[in-house]
C-alpha cells in the first residue's frame, strides 16, 4: 500500500478508524476480529481516542494489537477538558494502560476546548520527551487555529473529509499541503450512510467494478498528503477498504463527481461531527 511520512513514520494512506467500537460487548470479538485483519491487509495505522465509549474502543485495539504492537501505528486522542499541564499525563497514562502499549505513536488534541493552546503543547512535548507519545498533533483544527498554533512540531491536523463535506479543499487542505502536514480524513465514507446511494457516485464504482465507499476512498486519496481512516467492522468492509487503494479514478470520474458533490467556491467554516 502507498504510504506516506507521518510523525516521521512511513504510514499506510489507508488506516482504520474506532468509533463505536466498544459501545456493545458483544460486537468486541468481531471488533477486534476487523482491526486485526485490517493490520493483516496493511492498514496498520489504528486512530482511537479516549472518548470512543468512553475508553472501551482503546481496549478493543489493546486487544487487537497484542503482540503486535511494532506493526502498528497508534493514533489517540485527548479530551479538550483533559488536556491541561497536568490533566494531559494522566489522560495518557489511562490510554496507554487500556491500549496495553507504553507508546502512542501519535497524540491528538481531540478538538479546541478551555485551555491554552500553549499549555496542551507544553504537555505534549513533556510526554515525547518522556518517550510516552512519538509525536502530537490536532483535530478539527481550521485554518485561524492552525495560525495561532504556529507550532512546526505539529504533526497532523485530523478533519471531517468526504464527498460531501469538501469545504477544506478551499484553504485549509492546500495550506496544509504546502506546509507538508499531512490531514487524516476522518469519516471517509459519510459513516456508511445516504452519501453512498447516490447514483453518480453508483455509476463511477460500477466504471470500475467497484462499491461506493471504495470510489468514496479513492476519491480521497487522489489528493496529496491525505490519509483516510474508514472505520469497518463487518470483514467484508474491511476488505474492500484495503482494496480500495488499487483503484485511480479517472479525469472524466472526478468531473462527474464534482458535478454532484460540489467543491467549495468561499470559505466555510470547518464541518465537525
Ligand atoms: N477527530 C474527530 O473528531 C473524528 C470524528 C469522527 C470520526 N473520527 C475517526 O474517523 C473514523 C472514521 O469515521 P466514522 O467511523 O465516523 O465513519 P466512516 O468511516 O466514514 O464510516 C463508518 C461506517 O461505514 C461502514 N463501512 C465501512 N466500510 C464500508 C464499506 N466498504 N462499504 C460500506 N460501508 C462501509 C461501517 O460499517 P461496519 O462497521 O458495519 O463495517 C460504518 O457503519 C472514526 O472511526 C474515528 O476513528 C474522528
Amino acid at each position: 500500500m502507498r504510504t506516506l511520512q507521518l510523525a516521521g513514520v512511513e504510514v499506510p494512506v489507508i488506516g482504520q478508524g474506532t468509533w463505536r467500537m466498544g459501545e456493545d460487548s458483544s460486537q468486541y470479538a468481531s471488533e477486534v476480529a476487523a482491526l486485526r485483519q485490517g493490520i493483516e491487509l496493511g492498514m496498520t495505522l489504528i486512530d482511537s481516542a479516549e472518548m470512543y465509549a468512553e475508553g472501551a474502543a482503546e481496549e478493543v485495539v489493546g486487544e487487537a494489537i497484542a503482540g503486535q504492537r511494532d506493526k502498528v501505528f497508534l493514533v489517540s486522542k485527548v479530551y479538550p477538558h483533559n488536556a491541561s499541564r497536568q490533566g494531559v499525563p494522566l489522560a495518557c497514562e489511562r490510554s496507554l494502560k487500556r491500549l496495553r502499549t507504553d507508546y502512542i505513536d501519535l497524540y491528538l488534541l481531540h478538538w479546541r476546548g478551555q485551555y491554552p493552546l500553549e499549555e496542551t503543547v507544553d504537555a505534549f512535548e513533556r510526554l515525547r520527551e518522556a518517550g510516552k507519545i512519538g509525536r502530537w498533533g490536532v483535530s478539527n483544527f481550521d485554518l485561524d487555529d492552525l495560525h495561532e498554533l504556529a507550532a512546526p512540531a505539529c504533526a497532523t491536523n485530523q478533519v471531517l473529509y468526504n464527498l460531501e463535506a469538501r469545504g477544506i479543499e478551499f484553504d485549509l487542505l492546500p495550506w496544509c499541503q504546502q506546509q507538508r502536514l499531512p490531514v487524516m480524513a476522518y469519516c471517509p465514507i459519510g459513516q456508511g450512510g445516504h452519501m453512498l446511494a447516490h447514483a453518480t457516485l453508483g455509476q463511477v464504482a460500477a466504471r470500475h467494478a467497484a462499491t461506493p465507499a471504495q470510489v468514496a476512498l479513492a476519491w480521497i486519496l487522489r489528493q496529496d498528503g491525505v490519509i483516510a481512516i474508514p472505520k469497518a467492522v463487518r470483514p467484508e468492509h474491511v476488505k474492500l477498504n484495503a482494496q480500495a487503494h488499487d483503484i485511480r479514478l479517472e479525469p472524466g470520474d472526478l468531473e462527474a463527481l464534482d458535478q454532484v458533490f460540489r467543491a467549495p467556491q468561499r470559505k466555510q467554516r470547518l464541518a465537525m461531527v
